[in-house]
């Protein structure tokens, strides 16, 4: 049979990892979650001292830079587990500068298109529908209000033992939803063919049967054309 592939977009902290983890787990796919890569990315510069909000010396970065998905959401950074950094306050208050940079996109979404073709995928991101995977069996656009994706966001912050502020992550929020809007490459927005799921009322249970839904429908559709 061949690959699936599910592209979940939308803006930041709409719940789309959680309930791609949940689904994949389900259906037997495997997660991609590419924000992780632009936030190891984001990481990096950090680290480096490297201002993200400099172009020519961010991507000058691009060479010393590997990022590897692992099982168990685990993200590498040049062979160090960085699955917990990458989440902390700084990378994402710095991260969509970092994927406004076209040749940093160019060179993380090769990597994400190749792990596309090995096996059935759930991506979730900005670009998948639009750009990454333009012709993917299934496309869904996930939002909910600032004020619910703010809330979930600082929760989940809570539980991990990130400090933080509710005040700093609504702001946060509300500002990577411009820039990764904004930018001039592959911005945030609904592919033609997605269908959109507003999740600001829903239970995360509900979400992925809803999504579950919509993927048993999509692929019977692809089905009865291959017939
Ligand atoms: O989903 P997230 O919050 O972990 O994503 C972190 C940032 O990476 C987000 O602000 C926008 C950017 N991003 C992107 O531009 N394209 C993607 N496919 C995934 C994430």
């Amino acid at each position: 049979m061949r690959n699936v592939s599910v592209a979940i977009d939308g803006p930041a902290a709409a719940g789309k990892s959680t309930v791609a983890k949940l689904v994949a787990e389900i259906k037997g796919y495997t997660y991609i979650d590419t924000g992780a890569m632009y936030r190891a990315f984001t990481l990096y510069c950090l680290e480096k001292g490297v201002d993200c909000q400099d172009h020519d010396k961010c991507i000058a970065l691009i060479p010393e830079v590997n990022i590897e998905l692992k099982p168990g959401h685990i993200v590498l950074l040049n062979g160090r587990d960085v699955s917990k950094e990458i989440r902390q306050t700084n990378v994402s208050g710095n991260v969509s500068y970092i994927a406004s940079y076209k040749e940093i996109r160019l060179f993380l979404v090769d990597q994400q298109r190749k792990m596309a073709e090995s096996c059935s995928v759930i991506m979730d991101g900005r670009d998948i529908g639009t750009y990454v995977l333009p012709n993917a069996d299934v496309k869904i656009y996930q939002i909910a209000s600032v004020k619910t994706r703010a809330i979930r966001r600082y929760e989940e912050n809570i539980q991990k033992g990130i400090p933080c502020t509710y005040e700093e992550i609504e702001e946060d929020v509300k500002k990577r939803d411009y820039i990764d809007s904004h930018r001039d490459f592959a911005p945030l927005r609904q592919a033609e063919d997605a269908i959109p799921l507003d999740t600001s009322f829903m239970s995360i249970e509900e979400v992925v049967n809803a999504i579950i839904e919509i993927i048993d429908m999509k692929l019977k559709e692809r089905e009865n054309k291959n017939a």
